[in-house]
């Protein structure tokens, strides 16, 4: 059977690609609603796609943006549920890509366009690899039902609803591809999320933007008073200095500390790809340690004042900052979020006005790796890509995984065929031809086993 399924992927890759282009060509950035009616052409497009597989497929409106449910019947037993998202980021900066990000292109083995990695050209592995099965007469062991969301990206509630209305459902195992492999040739199964809490901070001065040279020097400047906010909540030794923001954070485990020396992580390669002049981060713990087991405290975004050409001299109105602190398990996102705006009250001068605005809260989540699901999706990484998997953590945050646990108890597996180095959130992002083809073969692999 899986032979069978490997020359059909053999065979129809060049019209894979193809499809995934025209699916890469929708701007369905969830955060602009100036592109809602693209974000649900977008949705359209991949429900009609499903259906034309041969899926019982339907878009679901619970309000926000529709989720894309699809489904195809099984021998016997639960369901197996792929997670995936069809939303994606913000293009911008537009002058820093070498192409257009929605318009797709091929470059030396890479398909490049907003979303290729994060996380259309991931779904999409799963998507051919269920084409595969079904066309080549295959019987799906088990039902599979596809849910994408279109609001990953943006922290919206739409499919955390429908997951909990569909409680009843409670499948083996839910299937995620929205991370990374451990490198280029080392697929990986991700054990845990960091959480994150955002915040948007908005400080206000005079009531509008003054000449600098009448009023400077009589009033606060909002952008001078933010700045100083933001160097008190972080040292240069790269330690959070929220009071009690450590308090709860777990230790790595003993045989995670093995897993992480085996890994043999090398800084130096990280150097080389973020052309930095040193890495930089909490003193005391690893790289690894730090981008998987440790909070973080990040500034996305910083304005304020006159950002156009040349010189301007104002004491501006006000000045933003948008924050967001990446969580790591037993922090608990709501007592953070307590912890950072009492902070914040408590070190703000009272010669402006502060507003604070919280943008999205994920908890972490950290899975048990001993469950025969996990093995299967082990196997089937070893099959697709050639290559004995590892065990690694991630950075980043799914938000509706939590959803998944708390409702359905089941394990979530989390098999990411990108890289880090995909660029996902920056310009020129990009996923790798060749993990799409081998992603395909390990999704049809592990929906032929469960
Ligand atoms: N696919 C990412 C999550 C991710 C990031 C996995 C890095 C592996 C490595 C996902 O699309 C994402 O960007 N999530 C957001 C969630 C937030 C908006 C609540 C994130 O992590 O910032
Ligand atoms: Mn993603
Ligand atoms: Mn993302």
């Amino acid at each position: 059977m899986i032979d069978r399924i490997e020359a059909y992927v053999e065979a129809n890759k060049d019209r894979f690609i193809e499809e995934l282009k025209q699916w890469l060509r929708f701007p369905s950035v969830s955060a602009q609603s100036a592109r809602d009616s693209d974000t649900l052409a977008c949705a359209r497009w991949i429900k009609d796609h499903l259906a034309a597989m041969g899926m019982e497929a339907r878009l679901i409106d619970k309000g926000g943006k529709p989720i894309v449910y699809a489904r195809a019947m099984g021998r016997a037993g639960r369901p197996v549920v792929i997670y995936g998202h069809y939303d994606v980021q913000p293009e911008d900066p537009l002058d820093q890509w070498q192409t257009r990000p929605f318009e797709p292109v091929i470059r030396d083995g890479f398909i490049y366009a907003r979303g290729a990695s994060d996380d259309k050209g991931q779904v999409f592995a799963h998507v051919k690899a269920a084409e595969s099965i079904l066309r080549t007469g295959g019987q799906l062991p088990r039902e599979v039902v596809f849910l994408l969301e279109g609001e990953e990206e943006c922290g919206g509630d739409a499919l955390p609803r429908h997951v909990r209305d569909e409680k009843a459902l409670r499948p083996q195992a839910v299937i995620v591809s929205d991370s990374s492999m451990y490198d280029e040739r080392t697929p990986a199964m991700t054990y845990g999320l960091r959480g994150i809490a955002a915040f948007e901070i908005t400080v206000k001065g005079p009531n509008k933007d003054v000449h600098s040279g009448s009023y400077g020097g009589a009033v606060a400047n909002p952008a001078v008073v933010l700045s100083r906010l933001i160097a008190q909540c972080v040292g240069p030794d790269g330690k959070i200095l929220v009071p009690g923001l450590y308090e709860d954070v777990a230790p790595v485990q003993e045989w995670e500390r093995e897993n992480l020396g085996r890994l043999g992580y090398n800084d130096a390669v990280l150097k080389d790809e973020l052309k930095v002049p040193r890495l930089f981060g909490e003193a005391g713990y690893s790289t690894l340690e730090r981008l998987w087991a440790r909070p973080t405290f990040e500034v996305n975004g910083l304005f304020g004042g006159y950002t156009g050409q040349g010189a301007k001299t104002i004491v501006p109105a006000t000045a933003t900052v948008k924050i967001s602190l990446r969580l790591v398990p037993r922090q608990d996102p709501d007592k953070v979020r307590q912890l950072v705006l009492d902070y914040i009250r408590s070190i703000c001068p009272d010669t402006v006005r502060f507003e604070i605005t919280q943008a999205h809260t994920s908890p972490p989540i950290l899975f048990d790796v001993n469950n025969p699901a996990m093995r299967a999706a082990q196997e089937a990484l070893r099959f697709g890509f050639g290559a004995d998997p590892v065990f690694i953590r991630c950075g980043g945050s799914i938000p509706v995984v939590n959803t998944f646990v708390q409702q359905w108890g089941c394990p979530v597996l989390l098999m990411g065929f990108g890289l880090d180095s995909d660029g996902a959130h920056s310009p020129n992002e990009r996923f790798k031809v060749d993990s799409f083809l081998k992603g395909a073969r390990a999704s049809a692999h592990l929906l032929l086993n469960m």
